[in-house]
């Protein structure tokens, strides 16, 4: 750039969002988009490694790095990697449908979830609302207005033993007057105190004037690396008021928590991250304020739930070691903080509790899930899974509970695979096959026209393909069969799933040979990691009683198609329980009761952690993990049976092995 081109502010216009942002000149595209609010792909956090970010510039003139992500041709027809795009004029900047996240999926229903939900808890939340009427003072009765408050809450409600925010005290003089000397103090209990049944003290977090106790709200939230739910509850009624959902901000960042952790450590990377959930957090409340027409200030209190990257982010802590063997996290259990020294647009009064962790890539998010769906109050053997990324799985019960992260890799989100994407419109989510001319039949998401597969759809595109002979047990084509839907392509052999004129990417949609081996590889370290943790307690897969299944990814996961390629155990399909956002119903549950709060603490310290990474076991169980469904047929018996039966109902088909 020449010396008097800095400093000059530039205009660009993204479409089709139809937003306008000045920024200096020389800014970064990807990082412009994102300060306009324009979500785009960007699954390797603006490494140029991934090439999911690209987009079209219609007019004006950029300084790009060209990557091996981007054919000549594109680059011809103005397409540009934004991460690796420096703006050098007004631009207009279009963002392709397959580079574009879109928001309007996030609040798509998944099938209907039977919660399996804790239960045997008292509806008593950790925030109360008290009214207290007080004597003004007299000559005979001066005492001071801290000792007239707690004298009242002492004679009306029996409590004692209060603390005090300094926060309350500084307000307390001006309160008591101007309201009469009627106020309602919101006090907080958290937990029990360790091995004992007695409270803690509870503490005075609030003063309002008058009665206030109709008015009294708290707020759940669910960070995941993807997107971040929340709910507005009424404490009073014990029901949701309004909720809503956005992606994080962060996610065009990294799609998953390493690159995350990697862009943390660039200058002023952790600064930007923790900024960035803050201001998705921040919208998703103006949406629940908008959504109950309630005041943000009768918000009481916050309690969410995270995986343990996202949550040391929030709270501005280094995730560095998390990255580094040993893999170690800043702290499993973080003091409540005041929500507003985060940023978040809440009264000064509110307190943020985060969930306990277990360990690293195991996080608050799964202790809550665990203790939402109440796998710590009963005997049967259960197995908890939430499936991202990582996937995350506990096996136990009220006794005891083991617990491993599963490095999947991102193919469940549809990241490593040729066309995949994350559940959207256009998604290719249903899959069926013509058995006898192998042409496909296929549904998408919101019915849109065809754009990618997502994580769910390919799981049900493999399982149908190996059903119908298409591909073998080793998930590699049968090349001899009569249909032009196979064919090599540049990652070897694939099939074709829609051709370009059908699609709205005008391109033709395949599976290839490399996504279905990296498929198979995350359902490979799902499966064996559930084997050897059952296995370390001496049972096997066909003992779990019952499976619980978490996530919006869960939710949408067909169990049936899930046991065909292997990645559910093989049990009765009774045994499979949804439980849609474990992490937010935990969180809820426990804004509702001090029980379950105070159960958290104790559900996370009974859980033991297995460092699968290093675990020979493991390396054994997920080495026979890699076909369909299973090297040892005795682990899938009745995948087997059905494809011994299929394969001998079509004598004329050969299927390699
Ligand atoms: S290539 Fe730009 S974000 Fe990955």
């Amino acid at each position: 750039m020449t010396k008097d081109s800095t400093n000059k502010k530039r205009r660009v216009h993204f479409d089709p969002d139809n937003v306008d942002i000045v920024v200096e000149q020389g800014a970064n595209l990807l990082e412009t988009a994102i300060a306009a609010g324009v979500h785009i792909n960007a699954s390797c956090g603006g490494n140029g490694v991934c090439g999911t970010c690209k987009v079209l510039i219609k007019t004006g003139e950029v300084k790009s790095n060209k990557t091996e992500k981007l054919s000549e041709e594109e680059y011809k027809h103005g397409l540009r990697q934004a991460c690796q795009s420096r703006i050098i004029t007004d631009l207009t900047v279009y963002v392709p449908v397959e580079s574009r996240l879109e928001k309007s999926i996030l609040s798509r229903e998944g099938k209907k979830v039977s919660e399996a939900l804790a239960t045997g808890w008292r509806f008593k939340p950790p925030l109360s609302k008290l009214f207290v009427e007080l004597p003004a003072p007299t000559f005979a009765d001066n005492t001071g207005d801290l000792s007239r408050l707690l004298r009242g809450l002492r004679q009306r409600y029996n409590l004692h033993n209060i603390t005090v925010d300094f926060g309350v005290i500084k307000k307390l003089a001006k309160v008591l007057r101007g309201s009469r000397w009627k106020v309602t103090v919101t006090t907080l209990i958290t937990a029990a105190k360790p091995r004992t049944k007695e409270w803690r003290r509870p503490r005075v977090i609030n003063i309002e004037p008058g009665d206030t106790r109709k008015k009294h709200y708290s707020l759940a939230f669910d960070i995941g690396t993807t997107t971040i739910c929340g709910q507005l509850l009424d404490l009073n009624e014990g029901k949701v008021i309004a909720e809503s959902i956005d992606y994080n901000g962060q996610i065009s960042y990294g799609q998953d928590v390493i690159t995350r952790i990697a862009y943390s450590q660039k200058r002023g990377g952790l600064k930007k991250l923790q900024q960035t959930v803050v201001a998705t957090i921040n919208g998703i409340i103006r949406e629940l304020k908008a959504q109950s027409q309630i005041n943000v200030k009768y918000f009481g209190h916050i309690i969410l739930a995270g995986n343990t990257t996202m949550t040391q982010i929030l709270l501005g802590l280094d995730p560095k070691y998390i990255r580094l063997a040993p893999y170690t996290p800043i702290a499993n259990l973080f003091p409540p903080v005041r929500a507003s020294s985060l940023g978040i647009k809440v009264g000064r009064q509110v307190y943020l509790f985060t969930f306990p962790s277990v360990a690293s890539y195991v996080g608050g998010d799964i202790v809550s899930g665990i203790v939402g769906a109440g796998v710590y109050q009963r005997k049967n053997l259960t197995f908890y899974m939430d499936v991202g990324t990582n996937g995350e799985i506990v096996i136990g019960n009220s006794d005891w509970m083991v617990t491993a992260s599963c490095s999947a890799g991102p193919a469940f989100e549809g990241g490593g695979v040729k066309h995949g994407m994350i559940a959207s419109d256009g998604a290719i989510e249903e899959f069926d096959i013509n058995p006898s001319n192998f042409e496909p039949e296929i549904g998408t998401i919101n019915s849109a026209k065809p754009k990618g597969i997502c994580g769910s759809g390919l799981i049900n595109i493999v399982a149908r393909l190996l059903e119908a002979g298409v591909i073998n047990q080793n998930g590699k084509f049968n090349t001899d069969l009569p249909t032009k839907r196979i064919r090599k392509g540049t990652d070897g052999y694939e099939y074709v799933l829609s051709w370009a004129p059908e699609t709205q990417i005008g391109k033709d949609i395949v599976i290839t040979e490399v996504d279905i081996d990296n498929l198979i590889r995350a359902k490979a370290a799902m499966y064996a990691g559930c084997q050897t943790l059952v296995k370390s307690v001496g049972t096997t897969c066909s003992d779990l009683e019952q499976v619980i299944i978490a996530g919006a990814f869960g939710s949408h996961m067909n169990v049936e198609k899930c046991i065909t390629i292997g990645f559910l155990p093989d049990i009765p399909r009774n045994r499979f329980t949804f439980i849609g956002n474990g992490s937010l119903l935990g969180a809820r549950l426990t804004s509702f009761s001090r029980d379950l709060l105070d159960d958290a603490r104790r559900v996370a310290n009974m859980m033991t952690n297995f460092e699968l990474s290093e675990n020979v076991d493991f390396t054994n169980n997920y080495v026979a993990a890699l076909f369909l469904p299973h090297t040892n047929s005795e682990e899938f018996p009745s995948v087997s049976k059905t494809l011994v039966k299929l394969a001998k109902s079509k004598p004329k088909r050969r299927i390699k092995v």
